[in-house]
């Protein structure tokens, strides 16, 4: 462990999604799609341009509504192979770019997408504060970075199963052992749903809009004063969230 983090990176990413490609959309396909359904039905209520980052074999690429302008990218080439197949596959026109990125270093500049996604992506970076900088950085100001992970439990037989998994990140691909905490790092991002999946409430999604910043004009002298518009607040939960748990078990 390193900071509170099981120790993971680019190379073994690169390696375990390389063994996992063949297979995975056999294993995670339908698995976890019912986060994946949420999260698309959620953007398709919206405009603009999508980034998702670590598409893997983009299973979700398929429900995207045809008019959203949809970039994809993954540090795996094995898994963006099989991404541009099924993007062939299903003549999908909507989706503008699918690139090899390192999700920690975007080459997108600032402010680019309206909505910014991230689905079981989180637990894989080598540094997922870094990825929440760009997350946050690459979206436009009024728009959403949303996270679908799974987040560690302290407790019970779960905890101690993630804690006993947590040396083996580097050959699952993944960190079992892995805190909300490492997630919650930006103050421009501000956490507006808090959202329980299936399957058992193992993963949650995270929805936060991307602060509006603007300077206050002051007198001479003073400092000058920089304020965050705030939306209409939920009023509910940590950081105005609105915490639901519909799919939890
Ligand atoms: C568990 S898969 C999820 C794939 C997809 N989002 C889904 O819903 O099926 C994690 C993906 O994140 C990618 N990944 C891991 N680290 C990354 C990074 N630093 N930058 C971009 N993609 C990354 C992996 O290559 C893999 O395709």
């Amino acid at each position: 462990m390193s900071g509170g983090l099981s120790s993971i990176d680019s190379i073994a990413v690169r390696r375990a999604y390389a063994r996992w490609a063949p297979m995975y959309d056999l294993v995670f396909g339908s698995l976890v799609d019912f986060g994946r359904r949420q999260a698309v039905d959620h953007i398709n209520a919206r405009h603009g341009r999508v980034l998702e980052v670590g598409v893997g074999t983009g299973v979700s690429l398929p429900h995207y509504r045809r008019d959203l302008k949809i970039s994809a990218i993954d540090l795996s080439p094995e898994m963006l192979a099989r991404a541009r197949a099924r993007i062939a596959k299903h003549g999908l026109e909507n989706i503008e770019e699918v690139a090899e990125m390192d999700a920690s270093d975007l080459a997108f500049e600032a402010g680019r997408f309206d909505v910014v996604v991230a689905m079981y992506v989180l637990t894989v970076v080598p540094d997922p504060g870094r990825v929440m900088a760009e997350l946050e950085r690459v979206c436009a100001p009024g728009g959403e970075v949303i996270i679908i992970s799974h987040f560690a439990q302290d407790e019970g037989l779960r905890g101690w199963a993630e804690r006993k998994l947590a040396p083996l990140s580097a050959a699952l691909g993944w960190r079992p052992d892995f805190s909300r905490d490492n997630v919650m790092t930006r103050s421009g991002l501000r956490l507006v749903e808090e959202r329980r999946m299936k399957p058992f409430g193992l993963f949650t999604m995270l929805r936060f809009v991307r602060e509006v910043e603007w300077a206050e004009a002051s007198p001479p002298g003073e400092e000058r004063r920089v304020h965050k518009r705030r939306e209409a607040a939920p009023g509910r939960g940590y950081n105005g969230a609105t915490l639901s748990d519909p799919a939890a078990g």
